[in-house]
């Protein structure tokens, strides 16, 4: 056989943008892995400067970022970061983005509108990432936005192993806050026992963003525990306007579990303040001391997602930590 056998190992690098770096932090804590020493600085007209302090050549390189505000500069550091990857020659590239950026913007609901979370796929793949990895995308579908592999990692089993302790298996029931969700309100109905299923008719007024209007609530819910699931909560008025119309039809109570807190104004005053007797969250994004509130939980992301890295670099797989339906 001609040529020669490389016998090199290979070679798991962990690289963290700015605008969450405790996260990378614990990934990397959880993986018995430092995280990569890089510079990052912001020239005087806002640019991003940004380099690999060591070689990385031939490295398997995962690139985290967590999309919080500013997001639009946190998804640029994260796009230069790759291409500095690319262009130190790392051998494959995962952008790691666990709140995936502009998941909403899915489709088109009216003319003239951009698909943006389709922009950001292509941009990604432009930039030089080989594959993606992130958490509850809005839609699971997305992934086809992306030519490439792509990591949908669910929050589900954490949020579920908690929220199983906080509420009576037997009184509990599944709302999903609108129409949309209700593939994933099923799952979660099927993990807490085959409980009872609910969704919450919801309307919103596309000129105006950020306005949801929760009209009724489709399904029994009285006399329930009811547990009201949802990707993300932005300003809270999905939610808020939720959980008022399952008091009015008959909930006993609302525990509010959501991946991403992104937490906008005045979300932390709604959920405080909407009824709710829990409100479960991960940390895909940082929530500051002052978006806290009393009723607030978080569990923490970066176990899951050190596994997912692990799974990624192992060749194992990604579904098996999902009973394999993932
Ligand atoms: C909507 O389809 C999403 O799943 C969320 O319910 C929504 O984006 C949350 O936004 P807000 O908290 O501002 O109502």
């Amino acid at each position: 056989m001609t040529g020669i056998i490389s016998s090199v190992d290979k070679r798991l690098v962990l690289a963290s943008g700015r605008a969450y770096p405790e996260l990378a932090q614990q990934v990397g804590d959880a993986m018995g892995l430092e995280v990569a020493s890089t510079t990052a600085y912001d020239f005087a007209n806002g640019e991003i400067y940004f380099r690999f302090n060591e070689s990385i050549r031939g490295a398997d390189v995962f690139i985290l970022q967590s999309m919080t505000s500013p997001i639009n500069k946190w998804f640029m550091e994260q796009l230069i970061m790759i291409d500095a990857a690319k262009r130190a020659s790392a051998k494959r590239i995962t952008a790691v983005a666990p709140f995936y950026p502009y998941a909403r913007q899915d489709k088109k609901h009216q003319g003239r509108e951009p698909v943006s979370a389709r922009l950001v796929a292509d941009l990604y793949k432009h930039a030089g990432a080989d594959r993606l990895m992130s958490v509850d995308l809005h839609a699971a579908q997305a992934q086809g936005f992306f030519d490439g592999p792509v990591d949908h990692l669910w929050a589900m089993p954490v949020l579920v192993a908690y929220v199983k302790q906080q509420v009576d298996l037997d009184q509990v029931a599944v709302v999903s806050p609108d129409a949309g969700r209700i593939r994933v309100a099923e799952k979660w109905a099927a993990k807490l026992g085959n409980c009872p299923l609910a969704f919450v008719h919801k309307t919103r007024d596309t000129t105006r963003p950020n306005v949801a209007v929760a009209n009724r609530v489709v399904g029994d819910v009285t006399g329930r525990e009811c547990v009201l699931v949802d990707d993300l909560i932005d300003t809270g008025g999905t939610i808020a306007e939720a959980v008022r119309v399952l008091y009015k039809a008959g909930a006993k109570s609302v525990l509010v579990a959501a991946t991403h807190a992104v937490l906008s104004d005045p979300a932390s005053e709604r959920l405080a303040g909407c009824g709710a007797q829990e409100v479960v969250v991960t940390d895909t994004v940082p929530i500051p001391a002052e978006k806290q509130f009393p009723a607030l939980t978080v569990l923490p992301i970066a176990p899951l997602l050190s596994r997912g890295i692990k799974e990624v670099f192992d060749d194992g797989s990604v579904t098996s930590m999902f009973d394999g339906v993932a």
